[in-house]
């Protein structure tokens, strides 16, 4: 098994698929981008709820109540922000937990909002202690706490901001605190696309773009797609490349066929990397449980992408399942790689355990 992957080696590179890490800020992507709701496809319940809110504090004079997005990347949170803040017609101040290292970082933001400006924090599962509570009282009494001077003369100072409102996105809701969550007034959860959602994503996008797809050709290509429009988005482009080198012009099922073999990318719009994922737990680790980290080192891929891009998709398509000892594969995986199950997988490890000790 190899442990070490780079850019060179990973098909998504040479195809260019960049990493969905290092895609978030792709110019390209915002030119795709949908700006109001009625552009937005799908997540239906987040879409008539939000609708909902944002009337209801536009018809009042009032800012929105903060929102809290969860779920995988390239599923539409930042997209979502900019809108909520595009439909109340107000101010959109973005920043991610990262880039916020000083109180003073999150501070000069704050002081600069104006009434009812949406600012947004991506990632905010890494926000920093002292930072989280100088946001506490920021969302809940829209004042800011500043120490002024040092030492037995610093005194404390309440600056008050205008009411504003804060949306958080983030991949992990299990690693933001529950004190920022209950903060939140409006707590969404984004789930993966249907099929259906995507081929409507992708003809909109195609026509944006200008390129040809006939219908069954944006079904085909939704399948691949792993629920993400993201993913939708960067594979349109790459068939259009494919459909106008190697065909008429015109994206057919055809064409996505030849596409997604060229790709290394399955019916189920499984990668190389998911099927190394599945095939090292099978091969290394007994078919599981192991560790995320282990895992991670096992597959060459940072934790994090493991975590937060492979993992979510694997679980919902039922080939993975995440465990309080670790990641197990399912019967499914062990079908999908028509690779044979070892009787009693973990009893024999167990045994060997013992030898060793
Ligand atoms: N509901 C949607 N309808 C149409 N296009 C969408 C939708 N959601 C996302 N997209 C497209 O997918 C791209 C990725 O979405 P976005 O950047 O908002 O994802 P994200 O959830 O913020 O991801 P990350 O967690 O990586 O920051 C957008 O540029 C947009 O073109
Ligand atoms: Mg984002």
């Amino acid at each position: 098994m190899k442990t070490m992957h780079n850019q060179e080696d990973n098909p998504e590179f040479s195809a260019g698929l960049v990493r969905p890490e290092l895609a978030s800020d792709d110019e390209r992507d915002r030119a795709l981008r949908p700006h109001f709701l009625a552009d937005f496809q799908g997540q239906e319940q987040i879409r008539s709820n939000l609708a909902v809110f944002i009337e209801a504090a536009r018809e009042r004079g009032e800012s929105l109540d903060h929102l809290f997005l969860i779920g995988p990347p390239g599923l539409g949170k930042t997209t979502l922000a900019q809108i909520t803040a595009n439909e109340l017609g107000v101010d959109f101040k973005v920043t991610s937990a990262p880039a916020l290292d000083k109180p003073k970082d999150l501070a000069g933001i704050l002081t600069t909002v104006t009434e009812r400006t949406v600012f947004f924090i991506d990632e905010i599962h890494r926000l920093k202690p002292a930072i989280e509570e100088m946001l506490y009282i920021a969302m809940e009494d829209y004042e800011l706490d500043w120490i002024i001077g040092q030492g037995p003369s610093a005194r404390t100072v309440r600056i008050p901001i205008p009411p504003f409102t804060l949306v958080g996105a983030t991949t992990r809701a299990g690693m933001v605190s529950s004190p920022l969550i209950s903060r939140f007034g409006i707590v969404q959860r984004f789930n993966f696309y249907t099929h259906e959602e995507l081929a409507s994503i992708i003809m909109r996008s195609a026509g944006i773009l200008g390129a040809g797809i006939n219908r069954d050709a944006a079904f085909a290509l939704a399948r691949c797609s792993r629920g993400t429009p993201r993913v939708a988005n960067r594979l349109l482009r790459r068939m259009r490349d494919f459909a106008q080198v190697l065909g008429e012009g015109t994206i057919t099922s055809g064409i996505v066929s030849v596409g997604m073999e060229k790709l290394e990318i399955d019916s189920l719009g499984l990668e190389r990397y998911d099927r190394e994922i599945l095939s090292s737990i099978i091969l290394n680790f007994g078919g599981g449980p192991v560790g995320a980290e282990t895992l991670a080192i096992s597959v060459g891929e940072s934790q994090d992408t493991l975590e937060d891009y492979y993992e979510p998709y694997l679980i919902q398509s039922g080939l993975l399942q995440r465990t309080p000892r670790g990641r197990m594969v399912t019967d499914r995986a062990y079908e999908l790689l028509g690779m044979e199950k070892r009787k009693n997988a973990r009893n024999d490890d167990d045994a060997n355990e013992r030898l060793l000790f």
